[in-house]
């Protein structure tokens, strides 16, 4: 599995590349808003320190206006991802992005049936919002179950990219169910080292070798 790092957070993104943990990065407007930095500027840095796919984001609705902002971003690098919504222009403009060799990352997906919609228009990820389905009281992994079994039923190529990811468990349960990817918040992917077991046992083999007054080295 591989994980992104939901962030447009410089800082938290070279220190967990630099950890060897990401394979990508996907940001949005908000995360770009939380950034407080320029799109374009903020969007090439990332893309200078990842090499794997950089998810950025189209702002406008229509097709037309999609296709023009996409080549914009596109010439960030050459790792950018276009980011679309899941509405008719948005899988009209990843049909055509993915014609030119794009890669394409459908976003705001809440079923499966938008997700088989994105594979049939060629996305190169899909992106269903676990955190947010669970918000309003339905279940986000049931959905990401769903679309693994319809694109295998239909050998898909769109990869399936876990996002609006909040806990720990959401991560063990989306590799469990086999999403393609999880795009995890740079706090939850650092909890996923956590154990309290480790903790204790690392005190207690530090405690005994203390005592034998050894040194290693
Ligand atoms: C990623 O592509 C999404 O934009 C992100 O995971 C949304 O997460 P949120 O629901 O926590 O805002």
């Amino acid at each position: 599995m591989k994980f992104f790092v939901d962030t447009a957070d410089v800082t938290e993104i070279r220190e967990l590349n630099d950890i060897g943990l990401i394979d990508g990065v996907t940001t949005n407007p908000s995360l770009i808003l939380k950034s407080g930095g320029d799109i374009m500027e903020v969007t090439k840095e990332i893309c200078s320190i990842v090499d794997g796919p950089v998810s950025a984001e189209v702002v406008a609705t229509d097709y037309d206006g999609m296709m023009k902002e996409a080549a914009v971003l596109a010439r960030i690098a050459g790792n950018i991802c276009i980011k679309l919504p899941l509405t008719m222009d948005g899988l009209k403009a990843c049909k055509a992005l993915t014609s030119q060799g794009h890669k394409t990352n459908v976003t705001l997906c809440f079923s499966a049936n938008q997700a088989l919609l994105a594979a049939k228009a060629g996305a190169t990820f899909i992106s269903p919002f676990v955190g947010r389905l669970d918000d309003i009281g339905l279940d986000g992994m049931e959905v990401i179950g769903e679309i693994r079994a319809i694109y295998d039923n239909y050998g898909f190529e769109t990869e399936i990219l876990a996002a609006s990811i909040r806990t720990v468990n959401h991560v063990k349960m989306a590799a469990m169910i086999g999403a393609d990817v999880a795009t995890v918040p740079p706090a939850t992917l650092k909890a996923l080292v956590k154990h309290p077991l480790t903790d204790k046992g690392l005190e207690a083999f530090l405690a005994d070798w203390a005592k034998t007054g050894q040194k290693i080295g």
